[in-house]
């Protein structure tokens, strides 16, 4: 079975699908990880994103694997603080903008995917990368809602890890107001609303109220394959 999430930063996707992955026993990717490793290999490797033809030879360079975890393994060394950085969060949509690019991560998610159990989030996923899922879900949340949650998400990133560049609230929220933009426009794997998703408004709900709401969603998906 397969459960699609899809959704703009700071929706809850990842948080509800670590629940469904950990209460169903499913394997959970987190697709939007491996753009991340992409751009944050691109940044050490000082390629800049807009060399398209070295970008695409840069993923393809790579050998990469997501980890159950949601982390991503890139050539045997684990990715997962360092691919939250407001450096990576700068560039991440124009990198994952490059056809090329998403035809790679699509490959590698559906090759670990079959076969399995998956729920698995990001943009396009219900659209592109698993059309056919058995439950299609599109959270949303309204771009402040987000900001706020994604700044608590960075203070307690900032504490474990002892970063020093948390950005505030406003910074935030322009750059997920800036990937909005750029992730509804892309040309290819564009975040769109599929038509047969279950939409969710997530902003003036917990993230216990959401999961319940999916909670529900799932077991009916389940029980209705059973007959
Ligand atoms: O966690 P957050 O929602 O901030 O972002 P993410 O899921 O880690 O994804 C980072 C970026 O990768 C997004 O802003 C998109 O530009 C891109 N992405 C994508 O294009 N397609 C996906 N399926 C997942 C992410």
């Amino acid at each position: 079975m397969k459960v699609a999430i899809d959704g703009p930063a700071g929706c809850g996707k990842s948080t509800i699908a670590r629940m469904i992955a950990d209460n169903f026993g499913f394997l959970y990717i987190n697709s939007g990880n491996l753009y991340r490793a992409v751009t944050y290999l691109a940044l050490e490797e000082k390629v800049g994103w807009r060399h398209v033809p070295a970008m695409i030879a840069l993923a393809q360079r790579h050998r990469f694997d997501y980890l159950p975890d949601g982390s991503v393994d890139a050539d045997g060394k684990r990715l997962s603080g360092e691919l939250r950085t407001p450096q990576v969060d700068a560039i991440v949509s124009q990198v994952s903008a490059i056809p090329e690019i998403r035809a790679e991560v699509n490959a590698i998610i559906r090759s670990i995917s079959e076969g399995k159990n998956v729920v698995s989030e990001g943009r396009d996923i219900t659209t592109v990368v698993f059309p056919d899922a058995e439950v299609k879900l599109y959270l949303d949340a309204s771009a402040q809602i987000r900001a706020e949650r994604r700044f608590r998400e960075r203070l307690a990133q900032q504490a474990s890890d002892k970063l020093s560049d948390a950005p505030s609230i406003e910074e935030i929220q322009k750059n997920i107001e800036m990937r909005d933009k750029l992730d509804t426009r892309k040309a290819v794997g564009a975040l769109k609303i599929a038509k047969d998703a279950v939409y969710l408004d997530t902003s003036d709900l917990t993230i216990e109220q959401v999961y319940e709401k999916v909670y529900k969603i799932l077991m009916a998906r389940i029980g209705h394959g059973r007959k």
